[in-house]
């Protein structure tokens, strides 16, 4: 295997942002661990060289530690995450499903990020540093 330039996990790589980046970190060298909830989704990116794909949902402690934990194991570091999840759509607060699409949309878009920081931050001090990019809103 040629020498990597780095690596990185992606989360909500199925589709649009997240598999953009993932598709372009793999273009320059990189090995990519592409994450997302939807198998269908990600199926395409697991024939692209220099990605690996993880089903698994980022609100879960356990996807997280998996991410990382693949990382570590098929490219021996983690340099950086994209941890891009996140969902909308709650309706107005006076239908009756409004608080749990709230809770829900914490669950991913707080709860799945803090969950994914906490999780990757050892294994990039470990490479002596490195990025983290997120997007907390809802
Ligand atoms: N597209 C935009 O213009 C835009 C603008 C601002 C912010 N954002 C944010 O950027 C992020 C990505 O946007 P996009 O348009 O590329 O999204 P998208 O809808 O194209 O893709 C979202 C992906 O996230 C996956 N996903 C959903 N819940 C998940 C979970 N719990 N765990 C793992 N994967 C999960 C879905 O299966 C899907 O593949 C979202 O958080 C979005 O809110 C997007």
């Amino acid at each position: 295997m040629a020498e990597l330039s780095g690596s990185v996990v992606v989360t909500a790589a199925g589709s649009g942002i997240g598999r953009a980046a993932a598709e372009l970190f793999a273009e320059r060298g990189y090995g990519v661990v592409a994450v997302d909830i939807d198998a269908g989704r990600l199926a395409p990116l697991s024939a692209v060289t220099g990605i690996v794909t993880l089903v698994g949902d980022v609100a879960e402690e356990r996807t997280n530690a998996e991410m990382v934990g693949l990382a570590r194991r098929r490219f021996g570091r983690l340099d950086a995450a994209v941890l891009n999840a996140g969902i909308g759509g709650a309706p107005p607060l006076e239908d009756d499903r409004a608080i749990a699409a709230l809770d829900a949309i914490h669950a991913v878009n707080v709860r799945g990020v803090a969950l994914g920081i906490r999780a990757v931050t050892p294994a990039l001090r470990a490479a002596g540093g490195g990025a983290i990019t997120a997007d907390v809103h809802g």
